[in-house]
């Protein structure tokens, strides 16, 4: 459904919903991860989301106390 953006990738530098993209709309444009964005100043929030075992979408998550 798209909601949570956590799959967001980058499409041609524009940030698009990669569950929601059909594959025919990514065929031929350049296609960045967050796995892609190397030592960019992006990186960090690689780096913290791996460090804090952040969910994906935090949907079956409970709340906190
Ligand atoms: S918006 Fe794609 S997994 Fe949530």
């Amino acid at each position: 459904m798209a909601l949570c953006g956590a799959c967001t990738v980058h499409v041609n530098g524009a940030p698009a919903r990669s569950c929601s993209t059909p594959l025919s709309g990514a065929v031929g444009k350049r296609i960045t991860t967050i796995e892609g964005i190397g030592q960019t100043k992006e990186a960090s929030l690689a780096v913290r989301v791996v460090e804090n075992d952040v969910p994906q979408c935090g949907y079956c998550q409970s709340a906190r106390s």
